[in-house]
């Protein structure tokens, strides 16, 4: 029975996790969504586990407090660094974009040929790698950190002659490596999967991590019995996104638009007061010392 009307939480260290709200928009249409980017601290992909780790459990535990069913962490720096922390630390299920991406990628790559690329953060981690040698043993995994992609989407580069160039440098290697699938372990390189597709050729399966994960949360929905009531009578959707801050940027809105693939409806931007990391910063001992 489908009787668990409570939004699904996505988190992501900015607008980038839009892409995987865009896809369970496409899964799930019934769901209602709540949505936090932390547009202030971005980016993630360069920073330590400690600090990822950190920063995921403090929105999470906003998440949880809007009393979501289930957190999908879209961010592939989080899921790589914050996932055993989060699902120690929570009762509601935390689904991230790691697993069901290297399901995927086995189930496409019948020799076992499989890259990933991602931020540097989730490259070092090797949680890819690991995930996917540890479901199939046999398989060669090569990874390529990519971290000029980021930006260049954020500026809605996506079909750029400098985009081009910087990709063609980053996926020199993996050209050579007569691989079966790729892995797009980052939120924002299905923006960029047309061109990413171009290079690596037709016998190289994308595979979209956001995607993945949504399918993933549908199926763990469906077997808990907590997908939202259907037919008749069956509350139409809602959804909020939050903000940790208003990018300052011409193109924001557009970005934003093409992530999702749709207009960004009202977004809040979260007052610093009422989130739960204000409180520890705001009573934190003042720096000692003789600093100026
Ligand atoms: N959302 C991040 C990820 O998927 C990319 C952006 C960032 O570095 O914060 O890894």
């Amino acid at each position: 029975m489908n009787d668990d009307p409570r939004p699904i939480g996505v988190f992501d260290s900015g607008i980038g996790g839009l892409t995987t709200v865009r896809e369970l928009f496409q899964c799930l249409p019934g769901e209602s969504v709540v949505y936090f980017g932390d547009t202030a601290r971005l980016p993630w992909g360069n920073k330590s586990k400690d600090t990822v780790t950190r920063f995921s459990v403090e929105i999470a535990s906003f998440l949880v407090r809007q009393h979501v069913k289930c957190v999908v962490v879209a961010c592939n720096t989080a899921s790589s660094h914050a996932l055993d922390a989060l699902r120690e630390r929570f009762d509601v299920p935390v689904i991230g974009v790691i697993e069901p991406a290297a399901r995927a990628a086995i189930a496409a790559s019948p020799r076992g040929r499989i890259g990933v690329v991602g931020t540097l953060a989730t490259v070092g981690s090797r949680a890819y790698a690991d995930a996917i040698t540890r479901l199939a043993p046999t398989a060669q995994v090569q990874q390529q950190a990519c971290p000029l992609f980021v930006p260049l989407v954020e500026e809605g580069w996506l079909d750029h002659p400098v985009t081009r160039a910087v990709a063609e440098e980053y996926l020199a290697e993996l050209r050579q490596a007569r691989l079966e699938s790729l892995i797009l372990g980052c939120t924002h390189y299905p923006m960029l999967a047309p061109l990413l597709a171009d290079l690596m050729g037709p016998g190289v399966t994308l595979i979209d991590s956001g995607a993945e994960a949504a399918r993933a949360t549908a199926q763990l929905l469906a077997e808990r019995g907590q997908l939202a009531p259907s037919g008749a009578g069956a509350r139409a959707p809602h959804h909020h996104f939050f903000l940790s801050d208003e990018p300052r940027r011409r193109s924001f809105a557009t970005v934003a638009q093409s992530f999702l693939g749709r207009p960004l409806p009202h977004v809040t931007v979260v007052d610093q007061t009422d989130l739960p990391w204000f409180e520890r910063s705001h009573h934190a001992p003042p720096l000692t010392g003789d600093r100026p």
